[in-house]
């Protein structure tokens, strides 16, 4: 009886979130999936953004940010093997944290420039950035930090949605994730569109809400989204536009707002015995905002804890955004 309970259980399970998401019968505006606006159209698409110049530093051994150690310890990825990079992009003076486990297929300079995409406004509210391998090509978001795992290579749009789901968790503003509130779920079904952007935004309202944001990222940055025969989803882009305006837009000037760091862990007693986990080694990785005149530190915490799933998979945290 065992398997069939299962086997049952699983199909209830996946015809309820069917249920809590964009209507299955809609149509996709784009059938192939969003993957062609990396390179667009005419020779021009996402991989076609800029990317500021950058600087680099390794942190010091021993140390690594609490959330990439999370997702080492989901991936297998074991957190002395992580390398952990300040990387000072040249629109911004306050760093961005990169954790690359060593296993990783994308070299540490590719994930810079593919990150540094990611117009300055909202990439300086990302916490953390991390790559670990596996197969395929996929990525998570609390809404602070994201998680590439596998060999994403030559793929902006998996970095925009991911960051898709970051703002949209921080819009949210501590009640969870606003594309599962009203205000969108009735711009997709009350209004005159009748499809999403793919089969992919079928998997529920954040889904939907990411990939109509790499479509956005498109449109304000490359060429007029509407380029391709998207008018049956006119409500959602002009909403989703609306709301990452501020974030997606090039030229946003000076930055003025900036994530605060989170906890760094020290990862091994061999670390601490060795000295590398000391007070004045902490200081070398904690970013000290008085430095930074100007720049608003907006403390993510509470906001991320709700956006937070964490499926436990092996006794392993996995996050469940995907
Ligand atoms: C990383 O950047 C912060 C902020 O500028 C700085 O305080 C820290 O010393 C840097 N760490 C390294 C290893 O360069």
């Amino acid at each position: 009886m065992q398997p069939i309970i299962v086997a049952i259980l699983g199909a209830l399970i996946r015809s309820v979130a069917a249920q809590d998401g964009p209507p299955q019968d809609f149509g996709e505006a784009f059938p192939s999936g969003l993957a062609v606006l990396n390179d667009g159209q005419n020779g021009r698409g996402l991989k076609s953004m800029p990317t500021p110049s950058y600087t680099s530093q390794r942190w010091p051994g021993g140390l690594l940010p609490e959330p990439c150690a999370s997702i080492g310890d989901a991936y297998g990825c074991p957190r002395t093997d992580f390398e952990v990079y300040n990387v000072t992009y040249s629109d911004c003076p306050v760093p961005k944290t990169i954790c690359r486990c060593s296993n990783s297929l994308i070299p540490f300079d590719e994930i810079a420039e593919e990150f540094g995409r990611i117009p300055m406004a909202a990439r300086q509210m990302v916490r953390t950035f991390s790559s670990v391998q596996t197969g395929g090509c996929g990525g998570f978001s609390n809404g602070a930090d994201i998680w590439l795992v596998g060999a994403c290579r030559g793929s902006p749009s998996v970095y925009f949605h991911e960051v898709g789901h970051m703002l949209d968790c921080q819009r949210g503003g501590g009640r969870g994730f606003w594309s599962e509130m009203q205000e969108w779920k009735n711009v997709v079904t009350q209004t005159s569109d009748t499809c999403v952007s793919d089969n992919y935004a079928k998997n529920g309202w954040a889904d939907n809400f990411a990939q109509t944001g790499v479509m956005i990222a498109y449109d304000l940055n490359v060429a007029p989204i509407t380029d391709y025969p998207v008018s049956c989803m006119s409500n959602q882009i002009s909403k989703a536009r609306e709301v990452l305006l501020g974030a997606y837009s090039p030229d946003q000037g000076r930055c003025t707002q900036s994530v605060k760091q989170g906890r760094v862990l020290c990862v091994s007693d061999e670390a601490r015995a060795a000295g590398l986990c000391s007070e004045s080694q902490f200081k070398v990785a904690a970013i000290q905002e008085s430095k930074f005149k100007g720049v608003e530190f907006v403390d993510l915490e509470a906001v991320i804890q709700v956006c937070t799933g964490f499926k436990r998979r092996r006794g392993v945290p996995v996050p469940f955004v995907a």
